[in-house]
């Protein structure tokens, strides 16, 4: 077992960013880290204020569904007020800085599949809900929840076991949540601050994207659409071309590939 305590010192010291984790709450049990993320934020805490727990017992999901984070696994809310223009790319920055810093700490080769979700071999590792609260045109906060599987044995939750993985039963041992945190906070805040220069993080995202090119049915509100996943638009929409020959623009949803 790899020396794996999560405390406030032992997730900043050293920690070369700016903000993000710069001020780091720690809890043994909690509901949902993003609910107390989004009471802090309303408390006006500072920029980049992390909350971890080290486990969930309300852990919330895309869609209304339910999260599992029991003992072993990620689960944290970072607190950002970005400017409105940079809120679609928060599911952008969070995706692509978990799967660099899976990438980093295992070899492993991480996919991201349309929005959000991080794959390792096809299968999910980690979920990401972004929460904001907007007033007229001005964001009050924004809040990243990430979760991620990373000392699981998947046979003791065999709801999730055939779509989801962990970093333990990748690596074929226990893998440092430490490191996986730390490494996820810095490059948060590397691709958070590029926000500014362009189109850069949009592309990589893009680029990462298993999605494209696959036949897929996505699943939006009430509604299921079926066809070819052709690209994304920078507000991070998928781009759908139907069987019918025409394109739509689908916001949020839930993918699944056609084999
Ligand atoms: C999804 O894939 O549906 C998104 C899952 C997001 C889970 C994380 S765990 C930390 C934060 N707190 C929550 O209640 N949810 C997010």
């Amino acid at each position: 077992m790899v020396e794996d305590s999560l405390s406030p010192a032992a997730i900043t010291d050293g920690l070369a960013t700016r903000f993000i984790g710069q001020e780091v709450t720690c809890y043994p049990s909690l509901p949902s880290t993003n609910d107390v993320a989004r009471r802090k934020a309303r408390q006006g805490a500072k920029e980049g204020t992390v909350i971890v727990a080290e486990e969930q017992t309300a852990g919330r999901g895309r869609i209304k569904r339910r999260w599992l984070s029991p003992r072993g696994s990620i689960a944290l809310s970072i607190i950002l007020y970005p400017p409105l223009a940079y809120l679609p790319s928060l599911i952008m920055v969070a995706s692509l800085a978990v799967a660099r810093s899976i990438e980093q700490v295992t070899n492993l080769k991480a996919q991201i599949k349309w929005p959000n979700d991080v794959l390792l071999n096809d299968k999910k590792i980690c979920g990401i809900l972004v929460e904001s609260d907007v007033r007229g045109n001005k964001v009050d906060y924004a809040v990243i929840g990430i979760g991620i599987n990373v000392n699981l044995k998947l046979s003791d939750f065999p709801r999730i076991a055939p779509l989801a993985t962990s970093l333990s039963r990748e690596m074929g041992s226990d893998v440092p949540r430490l490191k996986i945190i730390r490494g996820l906070l810095a490059e948060a805040e590397k691709l958070y601050l590029a926000l500014p220069d362009g189109d850069s993080v949009f592309k990589q995202w893009r680029d990462r994207l298993v999605t494209l090119g696959k036949e897929v049915q996505v699943s939006s509100g009430e509604a299921v659409h079926k066809g070819i996943a052709e690209s994304v638009a920078a507000d991070g929409s998928l781009l759908l071309r139907r069987p019918d020959g025409s394109l739509l623009k689908i916001v949020a949803g839930d993918v699944t590939l056609r084999r």
